[in-house]
């Protein structure tokens, strides 16, 4: 039999600050969205990366390695701003696909669709996390405030850049 001292634990921590153990469940619940759309939008990144085919393949390719590796930071990040929140940080596919904004795609588009997909997927997220900015300050969660800022603000700019490559 496994010890339980060795299993992943579904378990809320203990902790004391000024943002109550209530806010902070509040701010968490928020956070397991956005980490969500940031999981899916990471995902379909990486699949448009391996499958860009054309005269642009190179461009393409390398934007979104670049974009897909800083997708995969912010997913460790804000699943780990959830556990220090004191919550657990959520398990399996499906709740990610189902709490998603970013609608997860199978099918194979052209590459002026792959850039314009990506670029509203990423203003969209900005926009999801510009809402809990405003809830964290609320709650007086700053950190989390100041962590979804500096998302929004990557989030602005891989936009900016596949905009910008989809007009050439
Ligand atoms: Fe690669």
């Amino acid at each position: 039999m496994t010890s339980t001292v060795l299993m992943t634990r579904n378990e809320t921590l203990n902790i004391e600050t000024d943002v109550t153990a209530e806010n902070r469940t509040a701010i968490a619940s928020m956070l397991e969205k956005v980490l969500a759309s940031t999981y899916v939008l990471y995902h379909k990144t990486q699949g448009f990366h391996w499958n860009v085919t054309g005269p642009m393949f190179l461009s393409v390719h390398e934007l979104t390695e670049r974009q897909y590796k800083s997708l995969s930071k912010a997913v460790d990040k804000l699943a780990e701003r959830i556990r220090t929140l004191g919550e657990p940080a959520p398990m399996g596919l499906t709740g990610y696909i189902n709490d998603s904004q970013v609608a997860d795609q199978s099918e194979f588009p052209t590459v002026g669709q792959m850039l314009e997909t990506l670029a509203q997927d990423h203003l969209m997220v900005a926009d999801e996390m510009r809402g809990i900015v405003e809830a964290a300050e609320k709650l007086k969660d700053v950190y989390t405030a100041d962590l979804l800022t500096s998302r929004i603000g990557e989030h602005e700019e891989a936009a900016w850049m596949l905009k910008a490559l989809a007009a050439s």
